[in-house]
């Protein structure tokens, strides 16, 4: 009988040290790299094929995005449930380009932006580098171990005057998938104080089996609150550049199409024509893949669990319900903070250094796990070298 090769676990390390991008190129070869959040897996099926199409026809000149939202719409509406009108949905070059587009549209200079630590880093650096001012409302985790939104602190934040929130939803780096009463509370929070939300969702396509995605906008569909998603994460193609930034309320979507129609240049002409076409692909045609592919993130993200458990008992690390990223606490292990540097000196193992999501994780660090599993084993076997 010939034995089914599952494309998640059959990588090849030397294959993978063959890559150019950031993740391969960062450090020397001795380093086992674990930190940006970028897969080492084959693309989908689907995504190769239409890139590998267009490659053989020459297709690569300015992009033409006028099926990326259609497509955005089809894939919500299956995979989330989202009745979306695809005249609601606005392709963008990446996420991070759409958050600036909406914290200038949503919000005047200087304005108080809410965001919840330990995050995504370059929420910080958006917020200041479009002027505006970081407002921290931090997560809590309770006692056994499940990440929190403090409803309190927001509420503080908002009061204070706060004037948007910049929400993870899922939450890059603890996991979260926010529920659809919590993700209630805050629309009824922020309607309260007038507060417009920017939703980062574009972890939502790689949400665990047994979990359920909230779009924010099906809760608050007629709200100030812009969400942005992108094919880039689920599907591992963030080098190709396309997203798309959604909003339903009449009001902003009419706001939204005419500050982007008078900001061509910066943001439709930078949107790559291969991340249109393999963002299509991904949307249309990616769903038996991405099933597979959380098949095999669920199996690891408890393998983690096993793993870390045995080499390394004194870290704490609550599976994630969404995404591929371990965020991991090493207070017990090093007193003076600073894991990533221990493990990447001693253990030639490279994670994300938890300081750079939070002034209060600078015992953390993060571990990407979008891998194979004997590549997890290696990563937390030199992990454990190093403690
Ligand atoms: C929460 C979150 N937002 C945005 C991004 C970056 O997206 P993009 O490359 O589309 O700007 C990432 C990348 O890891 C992320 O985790």
């Amino acid at each position: 009988m010939t034995k089914t090769v599952d494309p998640f676990e059959s990588i090849s390390l030397d294959d993978l040290r063959k890559r150019t991008s950031e993740k391969w190129s960062t450090y020397g070869s001795d380093v086992l790299p674990v930190f940006v959040a970028e897969m080492d897996f084959a693309l989908a099926p689907p995504v190769r094929a239409a890139l590998q199409a267009a490659v053989a026809l020459g297709d690569v000149g300015y992009a033409a995005s006028g099926e990326v939202p259609a497509a955005f719409a089809a894939f919500a509406r299956r995979r989330f449930g989202w009745d979306l009108d695809p005249g609601a949905v606005f392709a963008v070059p990446d996420v991070m380009a759409g958050v600036a587009e909406a914290l200038q549209l949503l919000t005047p200079p200087g304005a108080g932006v809410v965001i919840n630590p330990p995050v995504y880093p370059p929420f910080f650096d958006v917020i200041r580098h479009e002027g505006r001012t970081v407002v921290e409302a931090p997560l809590q985790q309770d006692s056994g171990g499940m990440w929190r939104l403090d409803l309190a602190a927001l509420e503080r934040a908002f009061s204070a005057g706060a004037q948007a929130y910049l929400l993870c939803s899922p939450h890059n780096p603890v996991g979260r998938v926010w529920s659809e009463a919590e993700l209630r509370d805050v629309a009824a929070l922020a309607a309260r104080y007038h507060v417009a939300v920017i939703s980062d969702e574009i972890h939502a396509p790689l949400t665990m089996p047994g979990f359920t995605f909230s779009p924010l906008l099906k809760t608050a569909p007629d709200q100030p609150v812009i969400a942005l998603s992108s094919a880039s994460k689920a599907f591992n193609i963030p080098g190709l550049k396309c997203a798309v930034m959604v909003a339903t309320s009449q009001q902003l979507r009419a706001d939204l199409q005419s500050r982007l129609s008078s900001r061509r240049d910066e943001v439709e002409s930078r949107i790559g024509q291969l991340g249109v076409i393999a963002t299509i692909a991904a949307f249309h045609e990616g769903d038996e893949w991405l099933d597979a592919l959380l098949a095999h993130l669920d199996r690891t993200r408890h393998l983690l669990t096993e793993l870390l458990g045995a080499h390394i008992p004194a870290t704490r690390y609550f599976p994630p319900q969404a995404t591929y990223l371990a965020w991991i606490d090493c207070s017990a292990l090093f007193p003076d903070g600073q894991p990533a540097d221990h493990f990447l000196r001693r253990g030639r193992v490279a994670l994300e250094a938890g300081s750079k999501f939070g002034k209060q994780c600078a015992s953390w660090a993060r571990l990407n796990f979008g891998t194979s599993s004997a590549i997890v084993e290696e990563a937390v076997r030199r992990m454990a070298r190093a403690v």
